[in-house]
C-alpha cells in the first residue's frame, strides 16, 4: 500500500493533533496516514490518543482501532503502535451533551494533557484525534481542541529540536463548501496561538471533478492568515487502506 503523506515528517514534530473542518472528514484515515509516513520517516513507537471517542456502544471498535487496522493494513508492524482513549460515551454527539446522556462527567483537558505528556514519553510520534471541527467542546469547561493544543504546546519547548515540538494538522473536505470551512478553522486556530502545520485533505478522489481539482488548488496557495502562510501537506487517496484487502 503506499503511502500518500510521505515526507512530511520535515514539518511535523513528536506530537500532531489532528483537527477537521468537520466531522467525517476524514481525520481518522488521515491519522493513520500520518502514522505510516512517520514509520516511513523512522518513528518506531508511535502512540495514537483519543480523547473522547463518541458514538460507541460497548467494547465496540472506535477510532484508534481503524488507525490501528489501516496502518497494519499498509506494512506497519502492530507492535509499533499503542492505541489509547481518554473517554468513551455513547451518544454520536458533542462530547458536553454525549457525557450527560451518559450521565458522566468529562475528563479535564489536564487529563488529558498528562496522558499525552505520559505517551510522549515512551514514543517518538503521539497523534492526537480530536472530536468533530476545531471549536467543538472537549470537556466541560468550554475547552476546544484548540485549548487542548495551545495547553500540550505550552508544556513543550516551542522551537528548535523539532523532536519535541507539537503541531496541528487540519483535515478538510475538497468539495464544494470547504474553501470556507478550511479558512474559518484556520482563523480560529491560528487566532488562539495554535501552530497549525498544515490541511491534508482526508478523502481525495481517484477521479477528481473540476471543482474538486479547483478546491485543492486553491487550498495549495492560501492567503496569509494571522501573517502565517499555511501549506497544503498533502491528500489520503480514497480507498487507502482498502486496497489490498
Ligand atoms: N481516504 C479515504 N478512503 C476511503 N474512505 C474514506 C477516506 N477518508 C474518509 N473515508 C470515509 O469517510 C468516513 C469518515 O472518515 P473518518 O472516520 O476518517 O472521518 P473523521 O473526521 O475521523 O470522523 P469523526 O468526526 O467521526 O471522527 C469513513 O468512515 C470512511 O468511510
Ligand atoms: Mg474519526
Amino acid at each position: 500500500m503506499n503511502n500518500p503523506l510521505d515526507g512530511i515528517f520535515e514539518s511535523l514534530g513528536r506530537t500532531v493533533l489532528v483537527t477537521g473542518t468537520d466531522t467525517d472528514v476524514g481525520k481518522t484515515y488521515a491519522t493513520a496516514a500520518l502514522a505510516v509516513a512517520g514509520w516511513f520517516a523512522g518513528r518506531r513507537r508511535i502512540a495514537v490518543y483519543k480523547p473522547q471517542q463518541t458514538g460507541i456502544r460497548g467494547d465496540d471498535p472506535g477510532d484508534v482501532h481503524d488507525v490501528a487496522r489501516l496502518v497494519r493494513a499498509a506494512g506497519v508492524p502492530s507492535e509499533a503502535l499503542t492505541t489509547a482513549e481518554g473517554q468513551r460515551l455513547t451518544e454520536p454527539m458533542a462530547p458536553p451533551p454525549a457525557a450527560a446522556i451518559d450521565g458522566v462527567e468529562l475528563l479535564s483537558i489536564s487529563t488529558h494533557v498528562a496522558k499525552i505528556v505520559e505517551l510522549q514519553e515512551s514514543h517518538d510520534l503521539v497523534l492526537v484525534e480530536g472530536s468533530g471541527g476545531v471549536l467543538v467542546e472537549l470537556d466541560g469547561e468550554r475547552h476546544t481542541i484548540a485549548d487542548l493544543a495551545a495547553a500540550v504546546q505550552s508544556g513543550l519547548p516551542a522551537e528548535g529540536d523539532t523532536d519535541t515540538t507539537v503541531r496541528t494538522v487540519l483535515v478538510a473536505r475538497p468539495d464544494l463548501g470547504t474553501l470556507n470551512h478550511t479558512l474559518l478553522s484556520l482563523e480560529a486556530l491560528l487566532h488562539r496561538g495554535v501552530r497549525v502545520a498544515g490541511v491534508v485533505l482526508g478523502s481525495w478522489p481517484g477521479d477528481p471533478d473540476r471543482l474538486q481539482v479547483s478546491n485543492r488548488e486553491y487550498l495549495a496557495d492560501l492567503p496569509t492568515i494571522h501573517g502565517q502562510r499555511i501549506p497544503l501537506l498533502g491528500a489520503v487517496p480514497q480507498g487507502w487502506g482498502h486496497e489490498s484487502r
